[in-house]
């Protein structure tokens, strides 16, 4: 079993840092690259840092087909803070093997414009009392894949989007790698 991971990020990368140092401890599974739409993100810093090659696109080479061709030996898709919507001829090209992560408990605060800071500062002004992430597979709608996790977080009246964001990133880097490579096991045992 030799499976080949590719990351896709659109900004920081701390997630997409957290996946590529799981997967170089797990000795079948590897991220042989990170796949970025932005040329200025810190994920392309990170990548480089960790010696796994990166990839930069734009919008029209994202929605041509012909982007199948630069993951021709990827077995599974992970997103980790990947903020384009994921084109459906790549979605068909992987059923069931992109995996998505969440800064929030899908099914709330999910859809069109609900990522990153703006989950955060919605579920803030809304007075919620617990937020925190879920993992799933993607699919055709948006944030509507198969749930394969989720974990909560309590929120305090003194808290803020920042600190919110940084207690979601806490629970993101703690269960995201793992909760992958079980899925990925889990599927290939199937297979
Ligand atoms: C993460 O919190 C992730 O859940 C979120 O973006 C952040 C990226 O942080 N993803 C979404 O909002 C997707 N809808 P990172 O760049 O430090 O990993």
């Amino acid at each position: 079993m030799d499976i080949n991971i590719a990351v896709f990020a659109s900004g920081s990368g701390s997630n997409a840092e957290q996946l590529i140092k799981h997967f170089q401890g797990v000795s079948e599974m590897t991220v042989s690259q990170v796949y970025c739409n932005k040329p200025d993100a810190f994920v392309l810093e990170r990548a480089k840092n960790l010696d796994v090659p990166s990839l930069v696109f734009s919008r029209s080479e994202f929605k041509s087909e012909e982007f199948l061709a630069q993951l021709e030996s990827v077995d599974f898709i992970i997103l980790a803070g990947f903020l384009w919507k994921i084109p459906e001829y790549l979605i068909q090209a992987f059923p069931e093997k992109i995996i998505n992560i969440h800064p929030a408990l899908l099914p709330s605060y999910g859809g069109k414009g609900m990522y990153g800071s703006h989950v955060h500062e919605s579920v803030i002004v809304n007075k919620e009392k617990q937020s925190g992430i879920t993992i799933h597979l993607v699919n055709e709608n948006y944030d509507e894949g198969r749930t394969l996790f989720q974990a909560s977080c309590d929120i305090s009246p003194e808290d803020t989007p920042d600190s919110l964001a940084q207690k979601i990133h806490q629970l993101e880097h703690k269960y995201f790698p793992q909760i992958a490579e079980d899925y990925i096991r889990e599927y290939m045992s199937k297979k």
